[in-house]
């Protein structure tokens, strides 16, 4: 998966100006049109790694490559890079900037310099998308926390970056609009649209990543495949994660002989058709 890397860091090292060593010679690749999650508990540099896939923050040592080549630094070239790989904040505080929803969504593609009709087909498609239209004649600065994140969200969507990167996507969303955001990362996603994100929730990143990073202490301790990852309880336990729910369930059920399949299921559908027994359901439902 990953032959054909978009975007790579390659023994990148970055230390803040109070001299905390935020990321120690971190290698990694992000392959292509996929999406990545990136698990690990506070402190362990993820936000600090994101900083350097846009060159908002420049290793002290190592390099970043994007789409094979080296990431430069002058200005031209940070802009160039920037078109491509675009990053929502953790804390939307610090990204949304304008006094209204529309005008702070419109910013981007209109400084891309997009005809007009482009600049709104995007800017209402990716308003529509993360349910932001009836905010948007909104000052951004009295939205909820929520809405914020939201908002912030359609601000990268409608830049259509080739990479999106979304710093604790769901977090302070409430559970039908986390799960409406990641939909629309699949939606991105199945058209091409290479996906990383950092998260908390271990649930979130074996559901819906294809491939997992986890780190601590400014190092990669760990990745592969979802069931990779959270198969190796040293590693989780190194990290201090849990392992999804969906996994514990199944694995309680073929513990007592009640799995019928012999893969991890990935959505609740499919642990339950993974139980083995009478579908209670249907003969419930009969008279
Ligand atoms: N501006 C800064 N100045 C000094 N130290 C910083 C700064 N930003 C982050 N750090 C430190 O760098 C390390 C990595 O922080 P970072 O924010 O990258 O972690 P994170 O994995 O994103 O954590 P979280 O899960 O809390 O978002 C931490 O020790 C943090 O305290
Ligand atoms: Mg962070």
């Amino acid at each position: 998966m990953k032959d054909d890397p978009i975007l790579e860091a390659r023994e990148v090292s970055f230390g803040y100006p109070d001299g905390t060593e935020a990321l120690r010679k971190v290698s990694l690749s992000i392959p292509r049109g996929k999406k990545t999650a990136f698990l690990g508990p506070n402190g362990a540099g993820k936000t600090t790694l994101f900083l350097h896939f846009n060159g908002i923050l420049r290793p002290a040592g190592g390099k970043v490559c994007f789409d094979g080549r080296d990431v430069r630094y002058d200005h031209r070239s940070l802009l160039d890079l920037r078109k491509n790989v675009g990053i929502v904040f953790q804390d939307p505080d610090t990204q949304l900037f304008s006094a209204s929803v529309l005008q702070e969504v419109s910013f981007g593609p209109l400084n891309l310099g997009l005809p007009r009709e482009e600049v709104w087909k995007r800017v209402n498609g990716a308003m529509a998308a993360t349910g932001t239209v009836h905010l948007k004649d909104r000052p951004t600065h009295f939205l909820s926390y929520g809405q914020k994140k939201r908002v912030a969200i359609a601000d990268i969507l409608a830049m259509r970056p080739r990479v999106l990167i979304c710093d604790e996507p769901t977090a302070w969303l409430d559970a039908r609009h986390a799960d409406q955001i990641m939909d629309l990362f699949d939606k991105f996603n199945g058209e091409g649209m290479t996906v990383v994100f950092s998260t908390h929730d271990v649930n979130l990143a074996y559901s819906r990543a294809d491939y997992i990073y986890i780190m601590k202490n400014g190092a990669v301790i760990g990745e592969g495949l979802p069931e990779q990852v959270f198969k190796d309880l040293g590693l989780l336990q190194q990290a201090g994660l849990e392992r999804p729910w969906l996994v514990d369930v199944y694995e309680e059920l073929k513990r007592k002989g009640l799995a019928v399949k012999n893969s991890w299921p990935k959505t609740k559908e499919e642990l339950f058709s993974s139980i083995a027994g009478k579908d209670f359901s249907l003969s419930r439902a009969r008279p």
